[in-house]
This record gives structure tokens, C-alpha cells and sequence, in this order.
């Protein structure tokens, strides 16, 4: 039988190491980082994870300017905005809550925010800054805290075969990078790949992040695998789920992230983390 991962208990560990780095920061700074979280639009779930980023800033002494913006708005004022926090030397983090209203150019506004205060690590540079291993850059936060989920676990990954379903900048692309750095041989599936489960059964380590609930079932998975699930979903009955058959996987897997619970917090750990750094380089 799998153990389950507590994402939930981890990233609180880390928000409570992370408070006290945050009250030294405020002592031998004079100010408390300041984070600025842009959302344009209603979609229910961005408002449940800006909530939650907003608390966590609450939670560790952070103080956060949250930016609701109507979908109506123009996307120069989106840029103009962005352009406004970039200049504010009191401003040391900016998150654009993703994804965007379809009208919005995306890509454009990622491009806009100043590597230095990019803390969700969506950048050119920060992605470039990751690639080449250089650790000043700023990381993308789904994939550091993946990548902490497994080491919580024991494992040494030198030499393990990690399998990532899903190719996407936000955490496909990156945390196959961080596997890669930390020594496993790395394999990349997506949705285009012939016979997927032949590579989900190779797998030491399995991180899946498509968003398509229950894609992952127990015939698809190694016994003693560790399995992470990134996935957000909403089953037949409006309950949140991951990728993976969560019930069906666990007594195959070694150890296994649940949703709610596992990836999530984690992100949002990381998050902090990254407005640490990147306050520290902007005093
Ligand atoms: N939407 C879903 N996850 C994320 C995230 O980590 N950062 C941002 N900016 N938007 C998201």
C-alpha cells in the first residue's frame, strides 16, 4: 500500500520556516516584501487560487496588493499596469493570474514583467535562467514544489526513470528540467504520444499534468512507483480529482500526491519562496 503524501502538512512546514526568514527580512530591511497579484475576469477557480495566495502572504508577512480587474478591460491597461508595478521599487513580486480572458495576449503581459519580480518564473529569462542552471533566476512554483514532494519522500533521484505526462511552460517543460538536474533520466509524454501507458509503466517516478481526470489508472503504473498528480479536475459529482485514479493507484504506488491536498499547497509555498528571493534582490 502507497503512502500518501500531505502536500498540505509540507507546505506548512515551509510557510512557517519561510515566516521567519520574512520577519528577518522586515527587521534588517524595514519594510515586508510586497507581492502584486493581478486576476482580469470571474473564473471561479483563478478567484480560489488568488485567495489562497492572498492568505498565504497573510499567513508568512507578506503584503500583497491584489488587482481585480473587470474582463472588460483593454489590454493596454493590463500592460500599462504591469509597466506601473515593474517601476515600483516597492513592488518586489508580480503575478498575472493565468489564464487570462482569450482576448488578452498572454504572452505579451508575461513578456512584460521584469524577470527580477517574475515569481511565478514564466519568463523568457527565468525559463532560460533554469534551462542554463543559473540560480539566481526565479523559478516556476508548480515544478519546485514537485520536485520537494519527491525528495520529501527519501528518494534519491540519481539514475531513476522519471516520466512527465504533459508538456506545458508552467510545469511540464520546467520540471522535467528539475528531474534532469537532479539526475534522472527523463522521459516527456504528451498528448500526442503513441501507447502512453508503455511509458507510464517505466516509470520510477511518475508526475502528470494534463487535466484529464482519472487518465492515469493502475494498469498504467509500476509497482512502487512514486506518483505525482497535478491535475485539477471536477468528477461526475462536482468533486475536485487529479489525472490519476487516485483509489485505484494508491496500493500500487510507493508513495502518491492526493488532490486536494498534495501539489496545490505546495505551489503556493514555492510562491513565497520565490517573493523571498525576489525581495532580497530588490533592496
Ligand atoms: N493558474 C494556475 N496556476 C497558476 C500559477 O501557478 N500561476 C499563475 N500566474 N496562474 C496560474
Amino acid at each position: 500500500m502507497g503512502k500518501i503524501i500531505d502536500g498540505k502538512a509540507i507546505a506548512s512546514a515551509w510557510q512557517e520556516k519561510l515566516k521567519e526568514q520574512f520577519a528577518y527580512f522586515a527587521i534588517t530591511v524595514g519594510r515586508k516584501p510586497k507581492l502584486a497579484v493581478i486576476m482580469v475576469g470571474e473564473d471561479p477557480a483563478s478567484a480560489i487560487y488568488v485567495r489562497n495566495k492572498i492568505r498565504a502572504c497573510e499567513a508568512v508577512g507578506v503584503t500583497s496588493e491584489a488587482y481585480k480587474l473587470a474582463d472588460s478591460v483593454e489590454q493596454s491597461y493590463l500592460e500599462d499596469l504591469v509597466k506601473k508595478l515593474n517601476n515600483d521599487r516597492a513592488v518586489d513580486g508580480i503575478l498575472v493570474q493565468l489564464p487570462l480572458p482569450p482576448a488578452f495576449n498572454a504572452k505579451k503581459i508575461i513578456t512584460l514583467i521584469d524577470p527580477k519580480k517574475d515569481v511565478d518564473g514564466f519568463s523568457a529569462k527565468n525559463l532560460g535562467s533554469l534551462l542554463l542552471d543559473d540560480k539566481k533566476g526565479l523559478y516556476s512554483c508548480t515544478p519546485l514544489g514537485i520536485i520537494q514532494l519527491i525528495l520529501s519522500t527519501g528518494t534519491d533521484l540519481t539514475g531513476k526513470h522519471a516520466v512527465v505526462v504533459g508538456r506545458s511552460n508552467e510545469v511540464g517543460k520546467p520540471v522535467a528540467l528539475m528531474l534532469l538536474q537532479h539526475n534522472a533520466t527523463v522521459t516527456i509524454c504528451h498528448s500526442k504520444t503513441k501507447d502512453l501507458a508503455s511509458f507510464t509503466r517505466e516509470a520510477d517516478v511518475l508526475v502528470v499534468a494534463v487535466g484529464q481526470k482519472k487518465l492515469i489508472t493502475a494498469d498504467m503504473v509500476k509497482e512502487g512507483a512514486i506518483v505525482i498528480d497535478v491535475g485539477i479536475n471536477r468528477d461526475e459529482n462536482g468533486k475536485l480529482c487529479g489525472d490519476v485514479d487516485f483509489e485505484a493507484v494508491l496500493p500500487k504506488a510507493s508513495f502518491i500526491t492526493p488532490v486536494p491536498g498534495g501539489v496545490g499547497p505546495m505551489t503556493i509555498a514555492m510562491l513565497m519562496a520565490n517573493t523571498l528571493k525576489a525581495a532580497k534582490g530588490n533592496v
